[in-house]
């Protein structure tokens, strides 16, 4: 199997289809509120990986039952209700797998294409079922549940070995050393700018907006893009940090909430205090 996934990583001819399906999802999937919508932004947590347990849930039950006297009527409700759940799941996944890197999208898309495979032979199952062929839909849905769970395993190659999204900068923060850590004199920051400084070779941003000053790590917890070089906007009265690869927003004055993905999860940010005008930070 490593092998295998070695070659989907490494596979450039998928790249002609995943660029264009890129643009297609891209161009389908507007304004961003609709993204942030489906990237989990509302939620502070992906939410492809939640929406994925309805149908998976289902249709393992389904299995069960089909496996047992009696239950026609309760596995056709299971494989109806995991088909139908299945599709927003999907919708919400092609937009976080639209904002991924090239080797992700390779195997994004072959995950895409099992389930959807799946998800074909659960539809077929659910018209067999409900046209009275009950052997021909349980037969459809172990095929299906196959698929999908070729897919499964290769969304657990995409989350847990290449790292999609994760977030990306909270081992950032495990290196940085217990105490404060003084970063400059508060009175030489500049007012609404964004300064970059180091903590134990931990890259952070600073942000001071008149006494305050709002220190989190420089790494975009989407795919590590360098928010020190990144545009302050200011989005409902909050001044925010633009990441420059994939636009993911994060709040400078308020916990680094996320504004807009593809990032769905707050941005780290360290405490502050100030001693005879050096300012000084550490973890929370
Ligand atoms: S790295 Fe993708 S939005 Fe920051």
């Amino acid at each position: 199997m490593r092998a295998l996934l070695t070659k989907i990583e490494q596979a450039a001819g998928l790249d002609r289809v995943g660029d264009r399906l890129q643009r297609a999802v891209q161009a389908a999937l507007r304004p961003q509120r609709v993204r942030d919508l489906l990237h989990g932004v509302w939620l502070g947590h992906p939410l492809h990986p939640a929406m994925v347990q309805v149908p998976v849930g289902a249709w393992m039950s389904a299995a069960l039952l089909d496996a047992m006297p009696g239950q026609r009527r309760a596995a056709t409700a299971l494989v109806a209700v995991g088909t139908a759940s299945a599709v927003p799941a999907a919708v919400a996944g092609l937009n976080d797998w639209a904002a991924l890197d090239r080797e992700q999208r390779r195997v994004g898309l072959v995950h895409a294409a099992s389930n959807t495979v799946g998800l074909a032979c659960y539809a077929g199952s659910l018209a067999a079922r409900l046209s009275g062929r009950h052997n021909l839909g349980r037969t459809l849905a172990y095929l299906g549940l196959g698929a999908a769970s070729a897919g499964a395993y290769l969304g657990g190659h995409l989350a847990y070995k290449q790292g999609a999204q994760v977030n990306q900068s909270i081992s950032e923060a495990h290196r940085i050393g217990d105490g404060w850590h003084p970063v400059g004199d508060l009175a030489a920051l500049p007012d609404r700018e964004l300064v970059t400084r180091e903590i134990d070779d931990v890259s952070v941003i600073l942000y001071r907006h008149g006494d305050d000053v709002t220190v989190m790590l420089e790494r975009c917890p989407h795919q590590s893009g360098p928010l020190g070089q990144g545009e302050v906007r200011e989005i409902d009265g909050h001044p925010c940090v633009v990441c420059p690869w994939h636009g993911s927003t994060f709040q400078l004055n308020s916990g680094g909430k996320v504004v807009h993905g593809p990032a769905a999860n707050d941005q780290q940010v360290l405490a502050t205090r100030v001693v005879h005008g050096v300012l000084e930070t550490r973890l929370p």
